[in-house]
């Protein structure tokens, strides 16, 4: 692996010489199904279960197509460790257990988040005794008074958040969250390292929900925590005792995804614009949200951070609430109503019912999510005939 090659590069070999066997190497990765491998002595064995010793023993501790993926993962994020998990959400779990919270501890939570992951942490963690509060991350001023004065032990944000695109001033975000000692977790998802890469501008952890960009092809779900040297062993344990672990058929569907993720990505990035403009220009909805259209509060950072690739999500407002979505939803022909985003295939989302539905009307309302919000994941079709589907239902 040349440390010089570029990332479109790097997405089609990176992880790809993880698995060999001999002196003939496959083209394609191999897929191990093995649950166990034997080896050679106990001897040996006990160091490999020990860690001393590089190798595998039982699936849960590892996976050499498991591993290829985690490889090219860490690659591309430029991370020092990294694991991969059986979901998305199970990476952001891991990501917290990385950051050892204790009773006690804060955990600050951007308000724009994807909702389940606002309930994981405000139940399941709620419940061990950690503290658990959320802000307005695009309030610097709000933010930076709550670091100097709780030092959180950890933060969780969306590089753009989910579903109204907003884009936090990462780099000032990272010298506020250092002068608290607080450790920074960014979800990555909607992003792809192709946008931006979060580990080289400071972040400590960074966890992806695999199953969308990724993947690609809404086949695979998988999760992803890579990072610093220093959250290798817990991130290790993580797997061995919690024992969310990705399986190997998806991690090699995965890993296949990566070597089309920046000729997809790039594509579907380019339509969500597209058809962004063309929606804003229509005059059908009251509001429009694109991460890089100059009307979106947030445009400014996200140029600076992004430059001119803004991702392949588009969020709407209807007019007429309810009732208005739901009826725009029945009348898509070409666009898909599914609860993801990612895919090859454009798929409508209404964050109401969806995403966001373990969220109060009230904790929606401070999101900007409202009844006539729409989310649309933009695939690869001709971004016109998107339009025309699009203009036609909402009529
Ligand atoms: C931004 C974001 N993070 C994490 C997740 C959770 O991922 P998964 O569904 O793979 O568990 C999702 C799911 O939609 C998401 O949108």
């Amino acid at each position: 692996m040349d440390s010089r090659w570029s990332m479109e590069t790097l997405l089609i070999h990176a992880g790809n010489d993880v698995v060999t066997a001999g002196p003939h190497h496959p083209t394609a990765l191999p897929l191990y199904t093995s649950t166990s491998f034997q080896v050679e002595s106990p001897e040996l064995l006990d160091q490999v279960m020990s860690g001393k010793v590089a190798g595998y023993s039982y699936a849960r501790h590892g996976n050499p197509t498991v591993a290829a993926f985690v490889a090219a993962m860490m690659r591309l994020e430029e991370a020092e460790t990294g694991i991969a998990t059986g979901s998305g959400m199970a990476a952001i779990d891991a990501a917290f257990y990385a950051c050892d919270l204790g009773p006690s501890d804060l955990l600050l939570l951007s308000r724009d988040l994807y909702g389940a992951s606002l309930n994981l942490a405000s139940t399941v963690w709620g419940n061990t005794g950690i503290r658990v509060l959320t802000a307005d991350f695009c309030d610097l001023d709000a933010l930076q008074e709550i670091l100097e004065a709780q030092h959180p032990k950890a933060l969780l944000l969306e590089m753009i958040s989910n579903p109204l695109l907003k884009v936090v001033d990462f780099p000032r975000l990272i010298e506020m969250a250092e002068k608290a000692g607080t450790q920074v977790i960014v979800d990555n998802t909607f992003t792809t390292p192709l946008m931006v890469q979060p580990l080289v501008l400071g972040a400590d952890l960074v966890v992806h929900s695999a199953t969308k960009y990724i993947g690609g092809h809404g086949d695979a779900m998988g999760g992803v925590v890579v990072g610093k040297d220093r959250y290798h062993d817990r991130l290790h344990q993580y797997l061995k005792l919690r024992g969310s672990v990705l399986g190997p058929f998806e991690a090699w569907l995965l890993h296949r995804g990566l070597k089309t993720l920046s000729v997809r990505f790039e594509r579907q990035s380019a339509n969500a614009l597209e058809l962004a403009g063309n929606l804003l220009h229509s005059g059908h909805f009251d509001k429009v949200y694109y991460p890089l259209l100059p009307n979106h509060p947030t445009s400014a950072i996200a140029r600076q951070l992004f430059g001119t690739i803004g991702g392949a999500i588009v969020t709407m407002e209807l007019k007429g609430g309810k009732d208005a979505a739901y009826s725009f939803i029945k009348r898509l022909k070409l666009v898909g109503s599914a609860t993801t985003l990612g895919d090859v295939y454009t798929l409508c989302l209404y964050p109401v019912i969806a995403s966001h539905r373990n969220q109060t009307p009230e904790e929606r309302a401070l999101m900007g999510i409202t009844e006539g919000t729409v989310r649309i994941a933009v695939g690869l079709e001709d971004p016109e005939d998107l339009t025309q589907d699009i203009l036609n239902a909402v009529q």
